[in-house]
C-alpha cells in the first residue's frame, strides 16, 4: 500500500489444496507451509508492485486471533524485516483487518462510511459489529456455537464436497432449488443479535442420513441450496435489523463466508428493502488476504493508534490492543509460549 493508502500488490498464498486431503486446516502443517512460503509471497508482492525492500516504510501483520504457529511466523518474519530496515512494525486485528476490507479500492466500498453496521463471517468468527468510528467497535453480537463457515465445511464434508466446503456448496447450490428442504432458522430470543449454526449443520447430516437409510439418496444441488438460504437468511436479517434499529446509512459484509453469493443477494435485498446501503466489497477482498491488513495498519498509522511491537495472541479480542501483561495472564491456562517473547 501506498503512503496514500492505495494498493500496489496484494498476493495470496492458498493452502487450500494442501489441507484437503484431511478435510480441514491441519494447524503444525499449516505453520510449516507459512514457513515455505512467507518469503516468496513477499517477494512476489514487491516484484509485483515494482518495489525494493528498503523503500517499504513499515511493515503490518495479524497478530491475533487465529492459530498459534501460523501467526507467530507471521509476526517472526515481519519483526525480522522491520529490524532489518528499522522501521515500524504494526499489529493488526484479524477481523478489524476484515472490517477494512471495505475501506480497499473497489467500486463496491463506494460510499461506504461510518458509522456502519457489519458482520465478519469466516472460518473461525460470526461477529455482528456496531463500527462507530476508527478504533471504535461495539460487538453486538456472534456465534454461539459454530462459526457459519464452520457450518460452510461441515456440511459439505456431509456431502463429500471436501475442503473448503464454502466454494464448493455455493457452486453446487446454484443448481439447486434452495424451498426444497425447509431447514431450521435459529433465530434465538427475540432482539438478541447472536447466532447458533450447530442445529442447522445437525439439520443437514440428520437429513441425508435418513434418506440414505431409507434407501434414497439425497438431491446434493437441493441440500447446498437450502442449507445455504437458511444460513444467509439468518445472517442478512439480523444484520439488516441492527443496522436499521442503530440508525446507520448501511451495512456491510466481509470474511471468508462473505464470498457467498446467496448471502450477498441477500444482504443487497434485505439492505434495499430497508432503505439502507449495502456494502459487499469483491469477493477476494472478502477471503483472507494481506490488503486488507495493510488497510488496517495505514488507518491506524494516520490516526497514530498504530499498534507497534505488537505480541501474538491467539484469542486477541477486538477493540483494543491487549497489554503484554494481560496476554500473559489468559494465556496461562493453556501453556505458555517462549517463542512469542523473542
Ligand atoms: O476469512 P477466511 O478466508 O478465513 C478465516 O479467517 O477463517 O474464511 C474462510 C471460510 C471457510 O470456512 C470457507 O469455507 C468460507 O470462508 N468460504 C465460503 C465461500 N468462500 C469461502 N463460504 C461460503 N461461500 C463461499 N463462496
Ligand atoms: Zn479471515
Amino acid at each position: 500500500m501506498d503512503t496514500d493508502g492505495r494498493l500496489e500488490s496484494n498476493v495470496v498464498a492458498s493452502q487450500a489444496a494442501l489441507h484437503r486431503r484431511y478435510g480441514g486446516v491441519v494447524p503444525e502443517i499449516a505453520s510449516r507451509r507459512h514457513l515455505e512460503t512467507v518469503i516468496p509471497v513477499l517477494r512476489h508482492a514487491l516484484a509485483e508492485a515494482g518495489r525494493d525492500l528498503d523503500e517499504i516504510g513499515a511493515i503490518a501483520v495479524t497478530a491475533g486471533p487465529g492459530l498459534v504457529g501460523s501467526l507467530l511466523v507471521g509476526v517472526t518474519v515481519a519483526r525480522a524485516v522491520a529490524c532489518a530496515l528499522e522501521i515500524p512494525l504494526v499489529g493488526v486485528n484479524h477481523l478489524e483487518a476484515h472490517l477494512y476490507a471495505h475501506f480497499l479500492p473497489s467500486r463496491h466500498a463506494a460510499g461506504f462510511a461510518l458509522p456502519a453496521v457489519c458482520l465478519v463471517v469466516s472460518g473461525g468468527h460470526t461477529d455482528l459489529i456496531f463500527w462507530r468510528d476508527h478504533g471504535d467497535l461495539e460487538v453486538l453480537g456472534r456465534t454461539r456455537d459454530d462459526a457459519a463457515g464452520e457450518a460452510f465445511d461441515k456440511v459439505a464434508r456431509v456431502l463429500g464436497l471436501g475442503y473448503p466446503g464454502g466454494p464448493a456448496i455455493d457452486r453446487l447450490g446454484r443448481d439447486g432449488d434452495p424451498g426444497a428442504i425447509r431447514f431450521p432458522r435459529a433465530y434465538l430470543e427475540e432482539d438478541s443479535y447472536d447466532f447458533s449454526f450447530s442445529g442447522l449443520k445437525t439439520a443437514v447430516a440428520t437429513y441425508v442420513r435418513r434418506m440414505q437409510a431409507g434407501g434414497a439418496e439425497p438431491n446434493p444441488q437441493d441440500v447446498a441450496a437450502s442449507f445455504q438460504q437458511a444460513c444467509a437468511e439468518v445472517l442478512a436479517a439480523k444484520l439488516v435489523l441492527a443496522g436499521s434499529r442503530l440508525g446507520v446509512k448501511g451495512v456491510g459484509i466481509s470474511g471468508g463466508v462473505a464470498a457467498n453469493s446467496v448471502l450477498r443477494r441477500e444482504v443487497r435485498a434485505r439492505a434495499a428493502a430497508a432503505g439502507l446501503e449495502a456494502w459487499v466489497p469483491p469477493a477476494h477482498l472478502c477471503t483472507d488476504n494481506a490488503a486488507m491488513v495493510a488497510c488496517a495498519a495505514w488507518h491506524a498509522m494516520a490516526r497514530g493508534t498504530a499498534w507497534l511491537d505488537p505480541v501474538v495472541d491467539p484469542s486477541l479480542p477486538l477493540g483494543r490492543p491487549p497489554a503484554v501483561d494481560e496476554v500473559d495472564t489468559r494465556r496461562a491456562g493453556n501453556g505458555d509460549n517462549p517463542g512469542n517473547r523473542s
